[in-house]
């Protein structure tokens, strides 16, 4: 039998509020918010090369010495609530000055590195092994693996991090912990090539394409390959490597995943929702998931490269990655770290 109060909905949530209840009726907002759709999460947005290079610059003069491992500036998307580049991704940019040492640690968020400024005396030691981080190379530093960072070039080095820590944060599985020295010991057998893709094996691969058929939207398309087991670079984390030869325009899609983007080379505009991203090399930006996006190369000649990681391969393991119009189901073109092709692998 049902007793009638003369209690009101607003006085009865309140109730069971201090009771720390919630009524599922007071979802109501969001689920009609997400019966059209899960909305982009984030806005797209692009970084300047320019200005973060001033930005990391400046900082060496502003920040003590304790700090120069923290020397890193990271992107913050303007439509998310927390610091980060998407929901699942954080991304910034790290400079080392010549001589210095960034301190070693590890911590359960994987991550990635871009090689901008450097050379082979730019490198990271992985777990004891050294992996060099020049210009354009990807280095691999997964979840737990203690790593230190060394400038020996007599310039800056500079790379672009990124790393899955708002995911881990959200699932509480953040950790981290300091090696308790500067670095590691190093390895007697030194070179790791199994973390590193070095641009100089990568480059004339993408390049070999040539005038080959590609996909409408993202032209010649690469996808970094763990070396164990041929899948995504990391288990959260996918990364990618595409050529926009000369005249090429994408169409529209959208897809589920998220995306931060870097540009190696060439000039181009991404339009993303009604944004135009206009972007050049060394420039970031960041494509929200969901949102219809397409790339244009601004020149009919030259080419373009870009180089993207996204939050892919954790959307796949959930079954939850969507693209439309629908992909033909094939995975781009893997690549291996260390020039071995997966047969040899
Ligand atoms: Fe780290
Ligand atoms: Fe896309």
């Amino acid at each position: 039998m049902t007793t009638h109060t003369a209690k009101s909905r607003e006085q009865f949530d309140d109730e069971i509020e201090a009771l720390h209840l919630r009524g599922q009726w007071r979802f109501d907002e969001d689920v009609q918010r997400i019966s059209k759709g899960a909305p982009p999460s984030g806005e797209p947005f692009l970084w300047k090369w320019t200005a973060i290079r001033n930005v990391l610059l400046e900082a060496c003069d502003v920040m003590p010495d304790s700090l120069r491992q923290r020397r890193n500036v990271s992107f913050v998307n303007p439509g998310l609530r927390t610091p980060n580049a998407t929901s699942t991704i954080t991304a910034g940019v790290q400079l080392v000055t010549p001589g210095e040492l960034a301190w070693g640690h590890r911590h359960t968020m994987g991550a990635i590195r871009f090689g901008i400024e450097g050379d082979e005396r730019l490198y990271t030691v992985v777990d004891g092994d050294v992996v060099p981080l020049a210009a354009n190379d990807l280095v691999l530093t997964p979840s737990w693996t203690w790593h230190d960072h060394h400038n020996e070039m007599d310039r800056n080095g500079a790379w672009l991090d990124v790393l899955d820590v708002p995911l881990l944060m959200a699932i509480d599985q953040a950790r981290f912990q300091p090696l308790g020295e500067m670095a590691q010991q190093q390895n007697a057998h030194n070179v790791n090539l199994s973390l590193r893709y070095a641009w100089r094996d990568v480059e004339p691969v993408l390049r070999g394409y040539g005038s080959a058929p590609a996909s409408p939207y993202d032209d010649v398309v690469l996808e970094y390959a763990n070396p164990v087991d041929g899948g995504p670079t990391l288990p959260t984390i996918g990364c990618y490597l595409q050529l926009l030869r000369g005249g090429f325009e994408g169409q529209t899609h959208h897809h589920s995943s998220a995306a931060i983007y870097h540009v190696v080379e060439g000039a181009g505009v991404t339009v993303c929702g009604d944004v135009e991203l206009h972007w050049s090399a060394h420039d970031s930006f960041v494509v929200p998931s969901w949102m219809p996006h397409l790339h244009v190369n601004a020149s009919k000649r030259d080419d373009a490269i870009l180089f993207s990681a996204t939050d892919r391969p954790l959307l796949e393991a959930l079954k939850l990655y969507r693209e439309d119009p629908p992909g033909p189901g094939v995975r781009p073109a893997p690549i291996f770290p260390g020039n071995f092709s997966r047969e040899e692998a």
